[in-house]
């Protein structure tokens, strides 16, 4: 398995990025912020639960999305590997995708971290709440909450990774396709 976990501020492009490398690497894209979306369209308890976080720019439960993470692996033994794209976002959460990982034999290769401007960030948000009304991108009080959550909560996890020598940094400021690029040179040297 090759398991990539998709590192960034909030609106750096973990996303949009992950498109290009399902299509190229054929992996599972795994987006907490995307599942936690679905449940709450659905309004089941647990969105209804989440979104009351998401609306405030806050996480949800470390356990709520260790839960939702650990079921889709179980499902999904036979996988060529992962995109973890929003999570890990703290470092339990890290030590337990560890945990889940090693006990299929397999672990996290390497995090990719894109690297992105506060005021880009807000920028980018912005607009795209315009266009799709995201609850979460239409005040910039929120937004500047999960920048704040970003730095406090989750950017130790990058040097988590960093620590065990699989942290590798991107400029996440130049065009979608330059991005791209650079992530794609990286990921050479994992497949041959
Ligand atoms: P989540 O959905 O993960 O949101 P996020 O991390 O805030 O990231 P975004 O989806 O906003 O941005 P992105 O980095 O994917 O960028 P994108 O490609 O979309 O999480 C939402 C919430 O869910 C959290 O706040 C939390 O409450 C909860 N949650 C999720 N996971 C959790 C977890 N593990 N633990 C606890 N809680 C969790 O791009 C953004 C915009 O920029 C787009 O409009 C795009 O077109 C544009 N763009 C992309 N690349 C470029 C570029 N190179 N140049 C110009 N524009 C660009």
């Amino acid at each position: 398995m090759l398991n990539i976990v998709l590192f960034g501020p909030p609106g750096s492009g973990k996303g949009t990025q992950s498109e290009h490398l399902i299509k190229q690497f054929e992996l599972i894209h795994l987006s907490t912020g995307d599942i936690l979306r679905v449940e709450i369209a659905a309004q089941t308890e647990l969105g209804i639960e989440a979104q009351k976080k998401m609306d405030k720019g806050e996480l949800v439960p470390d356990e709520v999305v260790i839960s939702m993470i650990s079921g889709i692996i179980e499902r999904n033994k036979d996988a060529k590997g992962f995109i973890f794209d929003g999570f890990p976002r703290t470092i339990a959460q890290a030590e337990s995708l560890d945990e889940m990982l090693s006990a299929h034999s397999t672990k996290v290769n390497l995090l990719i971290m894109l690297d992105v401007d506060e005021d880009e960030i807000k920028k980018r948000l912005i607009l795209r709440g315009e266009k799709s009304g995201r609850g979460d991108d239409i005040n910039i009080d929120i937004i500047t909450n999960r920048i704040n959550v970003y730095r406090l909560q989750t950017k130790p996890v990058s040097k988590y990774y960093k620590k065990q020598g699989k942290s590798f940094p991107i400029n996440g400021m130049q065009t979608e396709e330059e991005v791209y690029s650079d992530i794609a040179h990286v990921m050479g040297k994992f497949v041959k």
